[in-house]
């Protein structure tokens, strides 16, 4: 385990909590302890964190949601987890909210203003943050199809604010990683008929919950597709639905989720995985790789 040096007491003056476990940060519910977890609730505690740690040398990681991590052990390094509120703002068919916005919930809240072009959101977890730093996107839509102005710190604490350019955004890609932290973004929606709209969403949801087991902790699909193919039928294919280890099983439901019964520890989860990746090996010679984040 590497120790930090003591951290700057501009850094300690920020709101933050001490050792907090990553089972109540993460969907998975698997994890270490978040050594340093710190919550600023306005933009400026934001900019005061990320110029700190750029001007110490300090790495940090940025925290959503927890819908697509899974943390193998505990995080020494400081956590930022924004706890900006959940106001919107409406104008003109355009829908502005904080990074730290639910990001389901906001599909909602545009389609209940009768706007359309989040319907395809309203079944991806996590915070509207993190659905930009992944260009995040299902049923056809992403994010970058929408996203007007949004504003971020960068690495080095500088508050930016622009719309998008090219070479921003790609598939389950941006440039909103490595120090970069999102902060807002205007969703640039149309005027639609709201009974299609809340028929649309609910269609994408069902199918998810027909296809995924939504109702036990999981962090969404665990591999990559590989080229060409489906990491959920590979896996399936290779016999290991309903591999378990601990607590930890490929679910029966959908063989690229990973679900946690409750109690999984981060060495039996890491054991699934590990198994996981190798019987999908020996049994088709392809190698998948992790499509969740993976910490520390
Ligand atoms: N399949 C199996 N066995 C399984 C699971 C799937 O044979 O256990 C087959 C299905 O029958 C289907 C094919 O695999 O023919 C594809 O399955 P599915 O429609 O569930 O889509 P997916 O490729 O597994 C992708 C995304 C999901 C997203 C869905 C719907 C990836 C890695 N996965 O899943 O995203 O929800 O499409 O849009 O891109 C996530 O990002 O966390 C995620 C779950």
């Amino acid at each position: 385990m590497t120790m930090l040096p003591a951290l700057p007491d501009d850094l300690l003056r920020l709101p933050h909590r001490r050792e907090v476990p990553f089972s109540k940060l993460t969907t998975l519910g698997v994890g270490g302890l978040c050594q340093w977890l710190f919550e600023p609730t306005t933009e400026a505690e934001a900019q005061a964190f990320v110029r700190t740690c750029h001007r110490e040398g300090l790495p940090y990681k940025v925290l959503g949601g927890g819908s697509n991590l899974v943390v193998l052990g505990d995080v020494e390094v400081p956590v930022l987890r924004l706890r900006l509120g959940s106001e919107v703002e409406l104008r003109n068919g355009e829908l502005t909210a904080t990074a730290s916005h639910g990001h389901i919930a906001l599909a909602e809240k545009a389609a209940a203003a009768g706007l359309s072009g989040l319907e395809w959101a309203g079944g991806i977890p996590g915070t509207l943050g993190g659905a930009l730093r992944m260009n995040a996107g299902a049923h056809g839509g992403e994010w970058v199809q929408v996203l007007g102005r949004f504003r971020y710190l960068s690495p080095e604490g500088d508050l930016v604010e622009r719309r998008p350019e090219p070479g921003d955004f790609s598939y389950r890609r941006s440039f909103l990683v490595a120090g970069h932290v999102a902060l807002a973004a205007t969703a640039r929606l149309v005027v639609g008929d709201p009974g299609r709209i809340a028929g649309a969403m609910a269609e994408a949801r069902g199918k998810r919950k027909a296809s995924q087991p939504l109702s036990q902790r999981n962090a969404g699909c665990i591999f990559k597709n590989p080229e060409g193919a489906t990491a959920g039928r590979l896996i399936d294919a290779a016999g290991l639905k309903g591999l378990r280890v601990g607590d930890a099983e490929v679910s029966p439901l959908h063989a690229n989720f990973l679900v946690n019964h409750g109690q999984a520890s981060p060495a039996q989860f890491k054991e699934l995985m590990d198994r996981v990746r190798e019987g999908v090996r020996n049994f088709h010679g392809v190698e998948l790789e992790p499509e969740v984040e993976i910490w520390p």
